[in-house]
C-alpha cells in the first residue's frame, strides 16, 4: 500500500486497533502479547485506568500551558522525581533525544561556568544509542544512522565499554563530560559492569567531568529499581529518562544536581511542549504506581521468573538460542537467526510481539504490570516460534 508518510520505518503487516494491559487486538480481532510494550513505553500497559483518569481530568482542566507560567503539576513531578535520587532540579522535553540534547548542553555550560569554557566534548560509547537528532546520532557514533547526512556532529569520542585505560586515554583538555547508558538497549541488552561505572564516576571526580547516564530505556522501573544505577550504587551528576516516564504519553526528563546545572539560567534552554499539562499529570499517575517498594519488588521477582522460562526455552533449541541475558524486565535473547526472523516467526506463528536489536538479539520488554500467566504464555510462544523456525532450517 502506498502512503504518505515518510517512509522510514519498517512497518509490520498488522494494524492494532485497541489495547488492554499486555494485549493487543488488530483490525480482524486477533489478540497479540506485547512483550515490546512500545519498545519499554508502555510501562503499565494499555487502557490503565489510573493513566486514563489522569488524562481525562487534566484534559477537561487544561491541555497546554506556556513554560512561561508556573506548571503546578510539573513542579510536582520534578519534586517527586529529584527526591528519588541523586538529582535537585529537572527540565522536561517531548523525547528522549531532546532529553539527552539537554543533558549535552548542561554538561558544556557546567564547564563555562566553571570557567573551563574550552571544555566541551562528550566521551560515549561504541553500541550506544542516545537519538536521532544531529547531535545524539553523533553521541551513538553508529556509522548506519550517521550515513549520507553529511559531516557528523562534532564533540563526541567514542570509546569501547569496559575499558577504562581507554577512557582515560581519550579525556583530553577539551573533555566536559561522560555518557553513558548503564544498561545498552538498541545495541542488544547489554547491562554495564558495576565496576566500570564506578570507574567512570571516579575518573569523572578526579578530571572534573561530569557523568551522563542515558536511562531512556533502562529507567522507570524496568529492572526493578526506579533508576537502574539505584542497583549499583553509582550516581551520575546527569541522568535522562523518556519512555516510560509518561506509560505512552510523549515526555522526556533531563535531571541534574545543582553543581551540574550551574550555567542553566532564564534563556539557556527550553521547549513549547516540554512539560505540557497533560504530559506531566500523566507522568505524575505513572510515578503514583511505579515509585513503590512492592511493585519494584514485583518486576524483580517477574524478571527472575521471565528470565528462567526463557532459559528453559534455550535449553529446548540449543542450536537456535546462544543466550538470554538483562535485568528485571529488561531482557534479550541472542540466537543464531537475525532477530528480524524472530520478531516475525513470535509475530506470525505464535501472537507475540517483541522487538529487534543489534547483536542477533531480541528485546523483551513486557510492561511492568505483566502476570505470571502472560509470562507463561510468552515462553509457550517462544517455544512455538523457535520450533517453527528449527523445522523450517532442516
Ligand atoms: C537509551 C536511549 N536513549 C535515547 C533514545 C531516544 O529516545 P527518543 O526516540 O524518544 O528520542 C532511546 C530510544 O530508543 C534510547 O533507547
Amino acid at each position: 500500500m502506498t502512503s504518505a508518510l515518510l517512509p522510514v520505518f519498517q512497518r509490520a503487516p498488522v494494524l492494532f486497533e485497541y489495547g488492554e494491559g499486555a494485549w493487543l487486538t488488530a483490525s480482524d480481532g486477533e489478540r497479540y502479547l506485547d512483550f515490546g510494550a512500545g519498545i519499554a513505553v508502555n510501562a503499565l500497559g494499555y487502557s490503565h485506568p489510573h493513566l486514563l483518569a489522569a488524562l481525562e481530568r487534566q484534559g477537561r482542566k487544561l491541555w497546554h500551558l506556556s513554560n512561561v507560567y508556573r506548571i503546578p503539576e510539573g513542579e510536582r513531578l520534578a519534586e517527586r522525581l529529584t527526591s528519588a535520587c541523586f538529582a535537585d532540579v529537572a527540565f522536561f522535553a517531548n523525547s528522549g533525544a531532546e532529553a539527552n540534547e539537554c543533558a549535552i548542553k548542561i554538561a558544556r555550560r557546567h564547564q563555562d561556568a566553571c570557567g573551563r569554557p574550552e571544555r566541551w566534548r562528550v566521551i560515549t560509547f561504541t553500541g550506544a544509542f542516545h537519538g536521532r537528532t544531529l547531535a545524539t546520532m553523533a553521541a551513538g557514533g553508529n556509522p548506519k544512522y550517521l550515513e549520507g547526512f553529511g559531516p557528523m556532529t562534532d564533540g563526541f569520542d567514542l570509546c569501547p565499554l569496559e575499558d577504562i585505560e581507554a577512557v582515560r586515554a581519550s579525556v583530553g583538555s577539551q573533555t566536559a563530560a561522560i555518557m553513558v547508558e548503564p544498561i545498552q538497549g538498541e545495541s542488544g541488552i547489554r547491562p554495564v559492569s558495576h565496576t566500570f561505572l564506578r570507574q567512570l564516576r571516579d575518573l569523572c571526580d578526579e578530571q572534573g567531568l561530569l557523568l551522563i547516564f542515558d536511562e531512556i530505556q533502562c529507567g522507570m522501573g524496568r529492572t526493578g529499581h526506579l533508576f537502574a544505577h539505584q542497583e549499583l550504587g553509582v550516581a551520575p551528576d546527569v541522568m535522562t529518562l523518556a519512555k516510560g516516564l509518561g506509560g505512552g504519553f510523549p515526555i522526556g526528563a533531563c535531571l541534574a544536581t545543582t553543581d551540574a546545572a550551574r550555567g542553566m539560567m532564564p534563556g539557556a534552554h527550553g521547549s513549547t511542549f516540554g512539560g505540557n499539562p497533560l504530559a506531566v499529570a500523566v507522568a505524575n499517575a505513572v510515578l503514583d504506581v511505579v515509585h513503590d517498594d512492592s511493585f519494584l519488588a514485583e518486576i524483580r521477582r517477574k524478571g527472575n521468573l521471565l528470565h528462567t522460562r526463557l532459559e528453559e526455552v534455550a535449553k529446548r533449541f540449543p542450536g537456535l538460542i546462544a543466550e538470554v541475558r538483562g535485568r528485571g524486565l529488561m531482557l534479550g535473547i541472542r540466537t543464531s537467526h537475525p532477530p528480524h526472523e524472530i520478531v516475525e516467526a513470535l509475530r506470525t506463528q505464535a501472537k507475540a510481539l517483541t522487538i529487534a536489536a543489534a547483536d542477533n538479539v531480541t528485546r523483551v520488554l513486557p510492561p511492568l504490570i505483566v502476570t505470571d500467566e502472560e509470562i507463561r504464555l510468552f515462553a509457550e510462544c517462544c517455544d512455538a516460534a523457535f520450533a517453527y523456525l528449527s523445522k523450517r532450517a532442516a
